[in-house]
């Protein structure tokens, strides 16, 4: 049996050490994100030859979903697998959760059986209000208002790409929604330029918006034009019109987002060599053309692969560091 050589303890510039859990990209540094991208890659390689690694040989980790997911409940579950450790996958509806058992009594319960814990749920509050009582890891698999781990995974994409995230020029085009969130908040951490095009009444939240440019100065900009946004990008990123939990609302935001549509015209306004991605699942003919999507500038398929290598270095990081190891 084969284990790691040495296990990765984060530590910022300041020595301090990667937070208990990942909910937002915001409590990163730079450095953790470095870290992790260095680690997701490396762990990447040596599963492409074949090597085998468990450092989570007698670790649990459990899935909570409120939402559908394919790529992120399977791609955490190879990874806690293929890093020898065992997953429970768990729909929240059928827990005592659903019957409304307190968050504090199920997290004081699930950290006695469980080495960390990856939850997709409406609420961001609700994790947070999980990380507070549990001693175990929590990973944001998704809310409504952020999506980290997908981000980091795209980050390793781009970084496959382009060879830096630092420099680059970054548009995100449609709603300013939870994949909008984390972007903007990795921009501010690794301080590349982002340019947002959503349209009016469907431009992120503010709040996320500020507290970025505060902390990263002024590369971040969110405007109403798709082409302003794509002109020179080195990287155009899109998600669906509708998110989970937004169903109602699908029809009406066909209208209002038309010329927010990933198309050939928008691409022909981005550098020659500028990538195209989304964390999927795409509506194809709505934000994303069919011809873009299967063009040769799409690398949709290496993002839904780099979750796997990514929530592969998340978990060992963070159940290595919770572990003191
Ligand atoms: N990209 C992503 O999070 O996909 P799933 O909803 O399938 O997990
Ligand atoms: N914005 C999308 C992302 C899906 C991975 C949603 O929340 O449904």
């Amino acid at each position: 049996m084969k284990f790691l050589p040495a296990a990765v303890k984060l530590k910022t510039a300041e020595e301090k050490e990667l937070e208990k859990d990942i909910l937002t990209l915001a409590d990163l540094e730079a450095t953790d994100i470095d870290l992790l991208l260095d680690r997701a890659r490396q762990l990447k390689q040596r599963h492409k030859k074949g090597i085998m690694d468990w450092p989570l040989t007698g670790k649990t980790i459990g899935l909570i979903f409120e939402k559908a997911s394919t790529r992120t409940r399977i791609s955490f579950q190879a990874a806690a697998a293929q890093l020898g450790g065992t997953s429970l996958f768990i729909s929240a509806a059928d827990t005592q959760l659903a019957r409304n058992e307190p968050i504090e009594d199920t997290a004081r319960v699930l950290e006695r059986y469980l080495d960390a814990l990856v939850l997709r749920t409406y609420s961001q509050k609700m994790q947070e209000d999980f990380a507070r009582v549990c001693s175990i890891p929590v990973i944001n698999a998704l809310t409504d208002l952020y999506h980290p781990c997908q981000v980091l995974s795209d980050l390793l994409t781009v970084l496959e790409y382009k060879g830096r995230c630092q420099g680059l020029k970054v548009a995100w085009i449609g709603d300013g929604n939870n994949m909008a969130h984390s972007w903007i908040n990795a921009a501010a951490v690794l301080r590349f330029e982002l340019t947002l095009a959503c349209p009016e009444g469907y431009m992120p939240d503010p709040g996320v918006v500020n507290q970025a440019k505060a902390r990263a100065g002024g590369d971040i900009r969110v405007i109403n034009d798709p082409a302003e946004a794509a002109e020179g990008a080195d990287v155009i990123n899109t998600d669906v019109w509708a998110s989970m939990g937004q169903e109602d609302e699908a029809e009406a935001r066909q209208a209002v987002f038309a010329s927010f549509q990933v198309n050939a015209g928008l691409m022909a306004r981005a550098k020659d060599d500028a990538i195209v991605m989304h964390c999927l699942p795409a509506h194809k003919g709505e934000e994303i053309t069919e011809d873009v999507f299967e063009g040769p500038q799409s690398v949709v398929w290496d993002q839904a692969e780099n979750k796997l290598h990514m929530h592969k270095s998340l978990l060992e990081a963070l159940i290595n560091r919770a572990a003191g190891v």
